[in-house]
């Protein structure tokens, strides 16, 4: 499973990169908002630390805007990927960039008849946004499950972001459903280090290293 940070933040992107876990990063319109200075530069940077794709959202209602945005967006960096809403006018965008080799993800994904749609149009990833169903009580892996198990059942090449992580279980869940990418909050990521066990057995073995005869 590919492992991207959900997040804007240079210093969390920095800090992740140099674990050697990151294959990629997502961006939306609020966590660039959080950031400061001008969003394309945020980007720039963002790409020139990790190589994988670095997704960016356009924000026009209307598939042309969305292609010419998604242009302007692409001379960022070569890893831009270009993150298109799931409505028509975007699965037209998508349709029309991947015909001028410009790599999409869509987002906002809540159904499998959405996933369905998209692959089709040719989005090279979907992200279905599993905590913002948990939020409303449904169960947001069932999701990702049953786009999995569409897409395994036909050879469908889009890959699945599992997105609107909020916890570690949802990092183990979307392993154990066959995503093929899971984007994670820094927050998350540093929780994942976590073991009761882990802080037990090191302070243990400190103690002892000192009662070795050296
Ligand atoms: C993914 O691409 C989105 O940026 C993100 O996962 C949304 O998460 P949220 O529901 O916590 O805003």
């Amino acid at each position: 499973m590919k492992f991207f940070i959900d997040t804007a933040n240079i210093e969390q992107i920095r800090e992740a990169a140099s674990l050697g876990i990151l294959d990629g990063v997502t961006t939306n319109p609020t966590l660039l908002s959080i950031e400061k200075g001008p969003f394309k530069e945020t980007l720039k940077e963002i790409c020139s630390i990790v190589k994988g794709p670095v997704s960016a959202e356009v924000m026009s209602e209307n598939w042309e805007g969305m292609v010419e945005e998604a242009k302007e967006l692409s001379k960022i960096a070569d890893n831009i990927c270009i993150k298109i809403p799931m409505t028509k006018e975007g699965l037209k965008a998508v349709n029309h960039l991947k015909s001028i080799n410009i790599k999409t993800n869509v987002t906002l994904v809540f159904s499998p008849a959405q996933a369905i749609l998209a692959a089709k149009a040719g989005a090279d990833f979907v992200s279905p946004f599993i905590g913002r169903l948990d939020d409303i009580s449904h169960i947001g892996m069932d999701l990702v499950r049953d786009i999995v198990t569409i897409y395994n059942n036909y050879d469908i090449l889009t890959e699945v972001i599992t997105a609107s992580i909020r916890n570690p279980l949802h990092v183990i869940d979307a392993a154990i459903t066959g995503s093929h990418v899971v984007t994670v909050p820094f927050a998350v990521i540093e929780k994942m280090f976590k073991h009761p066990l882990t802080d037990i057995g090191i302070k243990r073995f400190l103690d002892d290293w000192k009662k070795v005869e050296k």
